[in-house]
């Protein structure tokens, strides 16, 4: 069968559309372009208004060619499944499958039995009492970034959040099973590491795991020899423990780099998003992570104009910025979304006033980003080579890839190729959004 998947949303769902693409594989089926595809996989997100009506949109195209061919089918899985569940068969009769992501580990069985059986439709929306555990492929090369699941669901219903409802309660993954797949993927190729999860500070803290704490697992994959990179997302501050912290000046291949979502600078407004952190309590961690990492790259998911938000908050949240200095920021109008607190609270805040402080704080953002990209000129710095660069100049061929904090590093090299290599690179310049090199010694 040939299968085409389309991913929306967060890392986690990346890792998902991964998996299920390797198993598919693995079961003798093939990846094709949209138009030769029999089966499509979509995985969804429901976090803000926006992406989910991406979602519909995409239903909408995909009609298109399951009228031409009553044969092609469609699967949905993630959090609009979940949320829509099974009403999805009246509104989209070409969804013969819908799954959370608890049910995500039983999705190939369940499509080579949809392919067999025509009349047949699949739900796998329940959600699960522990870490659903999925097929590890054992042999084959896996590209140079992989990620690794460690946890799935959330348990902290901050007020304007609607993934603890389309993900579950928080369960963690065995830690001898997390070692073991980052094992494997080192030994089939993989440099750098990232370990998923909806709040990974609070891995482990959830009974479902076996005792080890976060610290403790960074430590453990650390040292898996051969790792040169270990990365990890997404951190709530309330959660990140001291030895996290010091992990940073500790673990040599731990990327000094860390998402670490504010949400506002605002005291009032995080007490009513259900934060359960105060804006000092945040400048403190940002200090401690300075001190243990100098030269840690810092961003954050920022939502302007959440009800009750007045402009005074949102000047704390500009001089939070102008304090922590991210290297970059995620930031979003807020949007209700059915069955959270925040949908029945009062003081909503105009869209057009929402608009224009996100315009506001994103213009503060691009000059933060522009002078901390500026002050990288003349560094030294190791990059994890992604491919070829968009930016050519004719002469020689442009590489682009990350340094250790993140930032996109472009380079011009002549060798045939260094995807998924490492190589110093000393930085000559900074762009809007990344920066240019030139290259010292050889990959490795
Ligand atoms: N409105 C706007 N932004 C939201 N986010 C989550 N829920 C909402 C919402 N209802 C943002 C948060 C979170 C990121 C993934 O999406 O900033 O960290
Ligand atoms: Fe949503 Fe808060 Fe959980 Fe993050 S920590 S997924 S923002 S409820």
């Amino acid at each position: 069968m040939r299968f085409h998947i389309l991913t929306f949303g967060c890392q986690m769902n990346v890792a998902d559309s991964d998996w299920l693409s390797q198993a598919l594989i693995s079961r003798g089926w093939t990846e094709s372009a949209e138009e030769d595809a029999q089966v499509f996989l979509v995985t969804t997100c429901s976090v803000r208004e926006k992406p989910e009506q991406k979602v519909y949109s995409l239903l909408g195209r995909l009609k298109g060619y399951a009228d031409r061919d009553p044969a092609v089918f469609v699967g949905v899985g993630g959090c609009v499944a979940q949320q829509i569940g099974e009403e999805f068969w009246n509104r989209f009769p070409f969804v013969r499958l819908v799954f959370g992501t608890d049910g995500t580990a039983m999705v190939p069985q369940a499509l080579e039995r949809l392919v067999e059986d025509p009349a047949l439709r699949v739900s796998l929306l329940d959600f699960l009492d522990h870490y659903p555990e999925r097929e590890q492929p054992e042999e084959g090369r896996v590209g140079a970034q992989a990620f690794v699941n460690i946890m799935q669901g959330c348990d902290n219903f901050c007020a304007y959040c609607i993934v603890p409802f389309t993900r579950g309660r928080q369960k963690s993954r065995s830690s001898d099973a997390i070692a073991a797949e980052c094992e494997s993927l080192v030994r089939r190729g993989a440099r750098e590491l990232t370990l998923l999860g909806q709040n990974v500070n609070s891995y482990g803290q959830d009974g479902h795991g076996d005792g080890t704490t976060f610290a403790s697992l960074l430590r453990r994959i650390s040292a898996i020899p051969g790792l040169a990179r270990l990365k990890f997302t997404t951190s709530h501050p309330k959660d990140i423990a001291p030895e996290v912290v010091a992990a940073f000046g500790e673990l040599p291949n731990l990327s000094p780099q860390l998402h670490l979502p504010v949400q506002s600078g605002s005291d009032a407004m995080l007490k009513s998003m259900g934060r359960k952190y105060t804006r000092e309590r945040y400048l403190g961690i940002v200090r401690d992570l300075r001190a243990a990492c100098p030269h840690i790259a810092l961003t954050t998911d920022i939502i302007v104009g959440f009800p009750g938000e007045t402009q005074r908050d949102f000047e704390d949240t500009l001089e939070l910025m102008r304090q922590v200095r991210y290297e970059s920021s995620f930031s979003f109008k807020y949007s209700d979304r059915p069955g959270v607190r925040a949908e029945k609270m009062n003081f909503k805040v105009p869209e057009e006033e929402k608009a224009r402080r996100l315009a506001v704080l994103q213009d503060l953002q691009n000059r933060i980003t522009a002078e901390e990209l500026e002050s990288r000129v003349g560094a030294e710095v190791d990059v994890l080579v992604e491919g070829t660069s968009r930016m050519q100049d004719g002469a020689a061929l442009f590489w682009r890839g990350r340094d250790g904090g993140g930032r996109i590093i472009n380079f011009p090299s002549p060798l045939p190729d260094l995807t998924g290599k490492m190589i110093r690179v000393r930085i000559l310049a900074a762009k809007k959004h990344s920066l240019t090199g030139e290259t010292r010694g050889e990959p490795w």
